[in-house]
Parts: C-alpha cells; structure tokens; sequence
C-alpha cells in the first residue's frame, strides 16, 4: 500500500493506477482512529472499484472551539496496518499545511441544510467538513466516495453539494455498523466510562422503539418523539440530550405525519464525548382492499 503525505504524491498514485489500468478510483474520507464502521467503508470501496484510496486527516476546521480536536486519537500506525489489511492501494496522510496551505480563504457552504440537526449545535461544523471533502475530492479525483449513514446529516449535506457544484462523484452511503448490544461504532465510544458505555445504547434503543411504534401503527411524530425522549431521560440519567428529532430522509425539516420515509436522530452529550445515531422510519405499506 502507499503511503503518501503530500498531494503531488497522492495525485501521482492514482495516475500510475489509472495509466496501468483502474477504472474506477474509490475514495473513504476518515479522521482516523479506524474502526469497523470505517472498514465496512473500505470493504464496500474494495468491492466496488479497481483503485482504493482511504484519507486519514482530522480537519481542525470542522472542531468548533473546546471540541475535542486536541483529544482526538490519532493511532496512525495501527490505522496504517488496518488499511492494508482490508487490501487499500494507497493511505493519504497529509498535514495540517498541507491541506490548508497559509492565506486559504475559500470554504464551501451549504446553506439550509446545515442549520438543522448537529448544524444547529455545531456552527461552522458542516463548513469545515465541505470544504474538506471538496479538497479531497479535487485532490484524489474519485469516481465514487464512500460515507456512513452514521453521520447521516454528513451525507445528505456532501450530497446535495456534489449535485449543486456538479462534481463528478458518486457518493455511496454505507449502513451504520453497531456494537453487539446496539450501539453505533464511533471513534469516541472508548472514551465513554464504564457508566456511560452502559447508558450510550440508550441512543438505539430509543430509536428502535420509535422504529416499533412506527411498525405499530404511530403515524405522530410528537408521539414518538415523546417516547423517545421518556426512553433517553429513563435510560441514560448522565446523558445531556442535545437534539431527538423526527425528520424528512432528503430536506431534514422536522415532519408532523410520518408518512413516508423518515429519519429519527438523536445526539447525546456524556460529559465531553458527544454521541449521535439515526434510524430510517418506513411505516409498513398498508395492505391492498
Ligand atoms: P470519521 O468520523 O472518521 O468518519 C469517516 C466515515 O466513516 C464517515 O463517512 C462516517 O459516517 C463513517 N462511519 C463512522 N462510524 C461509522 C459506523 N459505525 N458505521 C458506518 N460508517 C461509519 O466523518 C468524518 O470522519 C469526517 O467528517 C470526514 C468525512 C472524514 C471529513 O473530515
């Protein structure tokens, strides 16, 4: 695999893969600190194109200030061993300068979108993370990039860029991974304790039970939403809950009605380790007359 810390090196990997023959260059954006949420990424890269390139690069533009940037794990080693294991071609590790040479001023926004959900709580946050990955895009020029649905405001907002700024991209949405019991693989779960580890599955469970009441019969997002926030207060006593929302899968307006697909997403803060999930709402098809 290689291993390249500067963009001319990146830029010529994938052009001697692309001269001896790959057709297609996949591309998994990380911050590192790879786990099997990532790897179902680069599995999915490895299935899907000839030439896989796995970014490791924590964006100090998409920390807010007294965010985690300085605590962030960077294990560079073992993510470098991880990457070759699931079979990467190349692993592209710049520095901060690199990516953000001194005097760069241009950012990418995208307006609406990234009010709602963690925008709301994180300002800046989505800027941070548009204008890194259109860096990265511009950079490795991918014929497909690979997201979790994890992050699911990440992905409709890298979405809806790709698509107004015309990059030819393919985003590809991945399912989140989970725990045994539940709970979604993050980077920042080994910094829960042992109490909040124990309460954090609290973030599924409330989101299968609104998956249950929708399955049931509930149509009220207010109903579900309710019982969702009774299941978190119950469950995770040290758990601060930033958001639990009920919201369109394309626009993430908030949604009166669930009648057709929509998400359910929460976020919950345990002392400095934030936490989010989500889960698609598909009310069964009622049955034909
Ligand atoms: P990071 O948090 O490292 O996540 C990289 C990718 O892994 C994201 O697309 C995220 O949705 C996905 N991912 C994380 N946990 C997952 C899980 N349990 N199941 C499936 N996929 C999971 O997201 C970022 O980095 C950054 O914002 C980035 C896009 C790299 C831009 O800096």
């Amino acid at each position: 695999m290689k291993v390249a810390g500067t963009i001319d090196e990146i830029r010529s990997a994938v052009a001697e893969a692309r001269l001896a023959g790959s057709r297609t260059v996949g591309l998994v954006p990380t911050m590192g600190a790879l786990h099997e949420g990532h790897y179902s990424l680069i599995d999915a890269a490895r299935e899907g194109c000839d030439f896989v390139v796995v970014s490791i690069f924590v964006n100090p533009a998409q920390f807010g200030p007294g965010e985690d940037l300085q605590t962030y794990p960077r294990p560079l080693e073992a993510d470098l061993a991880g990457c070759r294991a699931r079979g990467a071609d190349a692993a592209f590790v710049p520095q901060v300068e690199e990516m953000y040479p001194p005097g760069a001023v241009t950012t990418v926004h995208v307006a609406g979108l990234t009010a709602r959900l963690c925008g709301a709580n994180r300002p800046g946050h989505f800027d941070g993370v548009c204008t890194v990955v259109a860096k990265l895009f511009n950079i490795v020029a991918p014929d497909v990039a690979y997201f979790g649905a994890k992050d699911y405001q990440q992905a409709v907002v890298v979405r809806r860029m790709v698509r107004d700024l015309h990059m030819p991209v393919r985003i590809e949405v991945c399912p989140t991974v989970r725990e045994a019991d539940g709970l979604a693989v993050s980077s920042r779960n080994v910094r829960l304790s042992a109490e909040e580890r124990a309460e954090a599955v609290a973030l599924a469970e409330s989101l299968r039970l609104a998956q249950k009441m929708v399955e049931a019969g509930a149509r009220g997002a207010a109903e579900v939403l309710e019982a969702m926030r009774r299941q978190l207060d119950e469950r995770a006593p040290c758990g601060q809950v930033d958001y639990v929302q009920v919201v369109d899968s394309e626009s993430l307006q908030d949604v009166e009605e669930i009648t057709a697909s929509v998400v359910a997403a929460v976020a919950v803060r345990f002392a400095s380790v934030r936490l989010i999930d989500n889960m698609l709402l598909t009310p069964p098809r009622s049955p034909k007359a």
